[in-house]
């Protein structure tokens, strides 16, 4: 990736509520890079799905969908956004709607391919940490820095409820991992941590010490201790 990029990639890929997210977040904040929610372009994606009243299970009429609506991908502020129709979708995103049908919009080759690109082009912007199922094994396969965070189910479960959500955790992590374009897999290379019985604060210990391990400190010109 150094090769054709100025900027390096962080992978965090991980199931869902797996606390991937509020890593990355932090880490993204402690190190100054730019974070990218990959999971939200393919939220934005099955909102147009909903919004459109489209049948999630007929993929050419998502293919269709994808080629009428507008949608763009930038940095705002330091994050990732998606503009939709000229807006912020907010909240929308994390409906209950939403999370019932993105997996199944997320298996949708086409799909993949638009979000695919346009997350190896946020790489132009800077230095980056993205989060989400395919990031270390598909969308930046050569960056040395690839973290997998897992959390038990009932964890993962308990988390969600917390969150107020009603989102069926298993189904969604059993149709990303059993999908034929890019599954939830540990990327080669990755490494694992567990989170369910960390702080967020050890996760991102845990993440800092594979980046001080694999020489992103050196690499970026900093001291190894931030
Ligand atoms: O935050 P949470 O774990 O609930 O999920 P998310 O990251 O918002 O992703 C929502 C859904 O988008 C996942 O269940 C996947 O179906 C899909 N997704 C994907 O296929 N590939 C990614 N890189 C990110 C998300």
């Amino acid at each position: 990736m150094s090769d054709l990029h100025k900027y390096d990639a962080i992978a965090i890929d991980g199931p869902a509520a797996s606390g991937k997210s509020t890593a990355a977040r932090r880490l993204a904040k402690e190190l100054g890079l730019i974070m990218v929610n990959s999971g939200e372009m393919y939220r934005t994606v099955a909102l147009a799905v909903v919004q459109n009243e489209v049948d999630p299970s007929e993929s050419v009429a998502v293919v269709n969908l994808l080629e009428e609506i507008d949608l763009h991908c930038a940095v705002e502020k330091g994050h990732s956004v998606v503009i939709l129709e000229g807006t912020h979708p907010g909240e929308a995103l994390r409906s209950d709607a939403v999370n019932a049908v993105v997996s199944q919009v997320a298996a949708v080759p086409e799909v993949r391919n638009l979000l695919v690109a346009a997350q190896r082009e946020l790489l132009n912007l800077g230095d980056l940490v993205m989060e989400g199922r395919d990031i270390g094994s598909v969308v930046f396969p050569d960056t040395p820095y690839k973290i997998y965070i897992e959390a038990s189910e009932e964890v993962r479960n308990q988390r969600r409820r917390a969150e107020g959500q009603v989102d069926e955790v298993s189904s969604r992590d059993r149709q990303d991992a059993e999908r034929k374009n890019s599954p939830l897999v540990v990327a080669e290379g990755a490494q694992v941590i567990d989170s369910s019985e960390l702080s967020i604060e050890e996760v991102v210990e845990a993440a800092l010490a594979l980046l001080r391990d694999r020489g992103w400190f050196e690499r970026k010109g900093e001291s190894a201790t931030p």
